[in-house]
C-alpha cells in the first residue's frame, strides 16, 4: 500500500497535509498522533471511504478511490467506535457479516466455525454481543472484520478503553493475521502497543512528522534523555522547563524525564539552572523511549500552547 501527497481539506482546515506512507505486506504499522492529527482521516481515504483533496493512493494495486469498490472485499475495517448487534448472539453477528461480505451459506458457517474456535468463542456462541464485556466484544469485532479473510485490516483505536490482559491477547491475534499474511495498519494512542509494530508514522496537525522502526526512532533520540533525580522534584521541574533548548520534563515517581532539543549544550545549562534554584540534584543520561520520540516528534518544531 503507497500514499503520495495524501491530503484532505475540510473548509479551511487541512486535515491531513501531503502525507507520503508506504506499507508493506505482511507489516503492522503503527499509527501514532495527538487527538486530531488526521489518523481517522488518513484511514477512511486509505479504505475509500473519503476521497482526497489531492494526493494519490495505491492499495493492493488498486488506483483509491476510483477502484473502490473492487477493493471492499479485499480489505477490514475496525472503527474507532466499533459496531455490534447488541440483541444478536455472537454466531448471529458473525453470520450478518458474512452475509454482508456475500459469503455463501456454506462458506459462512465454515468460517464461523474457524473464528470461534480461533477468537475463544466456543462456550459464547449463543451469548447476545450486548452482555458481553468490553474486551469481548471488541475480539469478536476483530473476529467480524476478518469474517472474509481480507489481505488488509484497518484498525482504528481498536483497543480503547479495555483492559491491559485484554490489549495484549488483542495484539497476540493481530500478530497471528500478520503471520497468516495479513497486512495490518492500525492507529493508538498506546506506546506499549506502538513498540510492538514493526514500522511507526507519526502524524501531528496533518503532517507526517516521524516514520520508521520503533529502534530507529528511538535511536534518533540517543544522547537527549536525561534522567534528573532531585530532593524536590516538583521544584526542579519549575526550574527546569524554563531552560532553554529543554522541551519536555515529565515527573517519573521521583524522577524527572528531561527530553532535550538536541544532543550536548542544554546539559551545563541544565546543571547550572539547578543550582541557581539551589536545588541539589543527580543528573545522569537515560534511554529514549517512544514516549519521548512522540512528545520530541510533535511538540518538537512549534510549541504547543499546552507544552509543560
Ligand atoms: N467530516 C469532517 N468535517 C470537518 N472536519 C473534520 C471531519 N472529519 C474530521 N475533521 C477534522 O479533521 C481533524 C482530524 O480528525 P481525525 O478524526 O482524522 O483525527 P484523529 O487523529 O483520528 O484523532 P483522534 O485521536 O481523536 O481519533 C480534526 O480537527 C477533525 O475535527
Ligand atoms: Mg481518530
Amino acid at each position: 500500500m503507497r500514499a503520495h501527497g495524501l491530503t484532505k481539506r475540510f473548509g479551511d482546515l487541512v486535515a491531513v497535509n501531503q502525507v507520503d506512507l508506504e506499507v508493506p505486506r505482511r507489516h503492522v504499522y503503527g499509527f501514532l498522533g495527538p487527538n486530531g492529527s488526521g489518523k481517522s482521516t488518513t484511514i477512511r481515504m486509505l479504505c475509500g471511504l473519503l476521497t482526497p483533496t489531492a494526493g494519490e493512493i495505491d492499495v493492493l494495486g488498486l488506483r483509491i478511490p476510483e477502484q473502490a469498490d473492487e477493493l471492499r472485499t479485499r480489505i477490514g475495517y475496525m472503527t474507532q467506535k466499533f459496531s455490534l448487534f447488541e440483541d444478536l448472539s455472537v454466531r448471529e453477528n458473525l453470520g450478518f457479516l458474512a452475509a454482508v461480505q456475500n459469503l455463501s451459506k456454506r462458506q459462512a458457517a465454515e468460517r464461523i466455525d474457524d473464528l470461534v474456535e480461533q477468537f475463544h468463542f466456543k462456550d459464547r456462541q449463543k451469548q447476545l454481543a450486548g452482555t458481553m464485556s468490553g474486551g469481548q466484544k471488541q475480539r469478536l469485532a476483530l473476529a467480524g472484520a476478518v469474517i472474509h479473510q481480507p489481505e488488509l485490516l484497518f484498525l482504528d483505536e481498536p483497543t480503547s478503553a479495555v483492559d491491559p490482559e485484554s490489549r495484549r491477547d488483542f495484539w497476540e491475534k493481530l500478530f497471528e493475521l500478520a503471520d497468516a499474511g495479513t497486512t495490518l495498519l492500525v492507529s493508538t494512542h498506546y506506546m506499549d502497543e506502538a513498540e510492538r509494530c514493526h514500522h511507526l508514522a507519526i502524524l501531528d496537525r496533518g503532517v507526517l512528522v516521524a516514520d520508521g522502526s520503533p529502534d530507529e526512532l528511538t535511536e534518533q533520540l540517543a544522547g537527549r534523555t536525561l534522567a534528573v533525580s532531585a530532593e524536590q522534584p516538583r521544584r526542579a521541574q519549575k526550574a527546569l522547563v524554563a531552560v532553554e533548548g529543554v522541551i519536555s520534563v515529565a515527573q517519573i515517581g521521583n524522577t524527572l524525564r528531561v527530553l532535550l532539543a538536541e544532543d550536548g549544550s542544554a546539559h551545563d545549562r541544565i546543571e547550572h539552572a539547578l543550582r541557581n534554584a539551589g536545588l541539589t540534584a543527580e543528573v545522569a543520561p537515560s534511554q529514549p523511549n517512544l514516549e519521548d520520540v512522540f512528545v520530541s516528534a510533535t511538540r518538537g518544531q512549534a510549541p504547543r500552547e499546552q507544552a509543560a
